[in-house]
């Protein structure tokens, strides 16, 4: 666009320049020659060819002075050019995932939208689509009064879905499944690397530049289907507050802020459920061993209370959930790290050479050194009674403890890496 501005200045400098040419000429032509003509008896005839030469001196410097911002002009444009073809090939394009907010009947979602703007660093790069469903006039008002800033998407079919007598109180559930498919199918269309965002997530700073660094990690390695912003167990004293660049391979799919691909997108579709569409991402048959990325402090908070998940369960995790606050340049970092030949030795060799610990040192304050320390589980039974005890969260889905990875969950307690992990040889997780 800088280079077309650029040529309009330059053809209106040469059209000015040709006209000023052409009179140039015009009067040089009607100048009478200097020796033979110019008779000094009259007075008339000298004034006039002296104003004459006057006028074509003045026009000759006028025409030297636009010719010399003529070169400079062009010399601009074409360093500017040349600056932007260069460029070009050398980088690869900045790759642009898209950012689609699940809404439905909640207003707030003006927190969520309101923070994605204020964060993200370039509207073209992460477009912003608000998918509505439930058609609430008041949230439909909300989402308008952004204009072009977001696309504002709205499926046709509200209709309550038809299902079995015995699941009427989950309607909400089977809506949520419908519209996530509706959505996706949209997005997937134009954009190949889609966020989900639902309408009560608050995000982080540095939300973007996260899965911007993360999205070639995604995209490279197969035993990765997801990246998500949340940390199950990020509670406050739960997670290591200076661990703010920290990520993991988790077993668990977290959700709440999370990133997939096209390719996903079509492997899961055509079996997409009818109704609880996480815990079916969560069962063998979909998840098919693939891990997701997560940090040790949540990109994303949860503010909303009221929804079709219990508020209970709100009140007693999801709020005190800490939100990373501080910028981490992690497209600067070398996040090689993460991928699994290497993510998988160093990760077992940390947890299995740190010391076995009892629950009671734990809970005692026994522990000596900096850690970390590793608390041994010998069934799902066990781990629920540690968890419960210690303050994580202590359920399984299809048999992986929330944040899990290999079966091991790790925490942060009182300045210390702990890991609470199964016997050493670990080979599967068991879904029963
Ligand atoms: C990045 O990290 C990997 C593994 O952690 C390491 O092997 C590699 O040398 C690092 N690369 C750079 C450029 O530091």
């Amino acid at each position: 666009m800088r280079c077309q501005r650029g040529s309009v200045i330059l053809y209106g400098t040469l059209l000015f320049l040709i006209w000023n040419a052409v009179l140039v000429l015009f009067l040089r032509a009607r100048l009478p020659d200097q020796g033979t003509k110019r008779v000094p008896n009259n007075d008339d005839n000298t004034d006039v060819v002296g104003e004459v030469l006057r006028v074509a001196d003045m026009l000759e410097k006028e025409l030297e002075s636009q010719n010399k911002i003529l070169m400079e002009i062009q010399k601009l444009k074409l360093g500017r050019c040349a600056g932007q073809k260069k460029l070009k090939p050398m980088l690869p394009p900045d790759p642009v995932i898209s950012v689609l907010v699940m809404a439905c009947n909640r207003v707030t979602v003006r927190r969520c939208l309101d923070k994605l703007i204020e964060y993200r660093p370039s509207a073209e790069l992460f477009p912003i689509i608000v998918s509505q469903d439930c058609g609430h006039a008041e949230t439909a008002d909300v989402i308008r009064s952004y204009g072009s800033t977001v696309t504002h998407l709205m499926p046709v079919d509200l209709a309550d879905v038809a299902v079995p007598p015995e699941h009427k109180m989950f309607q909400g559930y089977y809506k949520i499944s419908r519209h996530y498919r509706w959505a996706l199918n949209q997005v997937f269309r134009s954009y190949s690397a889609v966020i989900i965002v639902e309408d009560d997530l608050e995000v982080a700073p540095d939300f973007f530049e996260y899965f911007r660094a993360t999205l070639p990690l995604l995209r490279s390695d197969p035993s990765l289907w997801c990246v998500s912003a949340w940390n199950d167990n990020g509670r406050q004293g739960f997670v290591d507050p200076s661990g703010s660049r920290l990520l993991y391979r988790t077993d668990f799919f977290p959700g709440l802020g999370w990133m997939l691909l096209r390719e996903l997108w079509e492997e899961l579709e055509p079996t997409w459920p009818a109704a609880f569409w996480d815990d079916w991402m969560r069962k063998p048959e979909q998840r098919r061993g693939r891990a997701c990325i997560r940090p040790e402090i949540s990109r994303t908070l949860t503010f909303g209370r009221q929804g079709v998940s219990l508020g209970q369960f709100y009140d007693k995790y999801l709020q005190y959930i800490k939100l990373n606050s501080d910028f981490v340049p992690f497209t600067q970092l070398n996040l090689t790290y993460l991928k699994e030949d290497v993510y998988k030795k160093s990760f077992q060799k940390e947890v299995y050479d740190a010391p076995a610990v009892s629950f009671e040192d734990i809970q005692q304050g026994a522990l000596e050194g900096g850690g970390p320390f590793r608390l041994q589980y010998s069934s799902k039974d066990s781990f629920k009674v540690f968890a419960q005890s210690l303050g994580i969260m202590n359920d399984f889905k299809s048999g992986v403890p929330r944040t899990g990875y290999r079966g091991v969950v790790t925490v942060f307690l009182k300045g210390r890496r702990i890991y609470i992990a199964p016997p050493p040889g670990w080979t599967e997780y068991d879904p029963s």
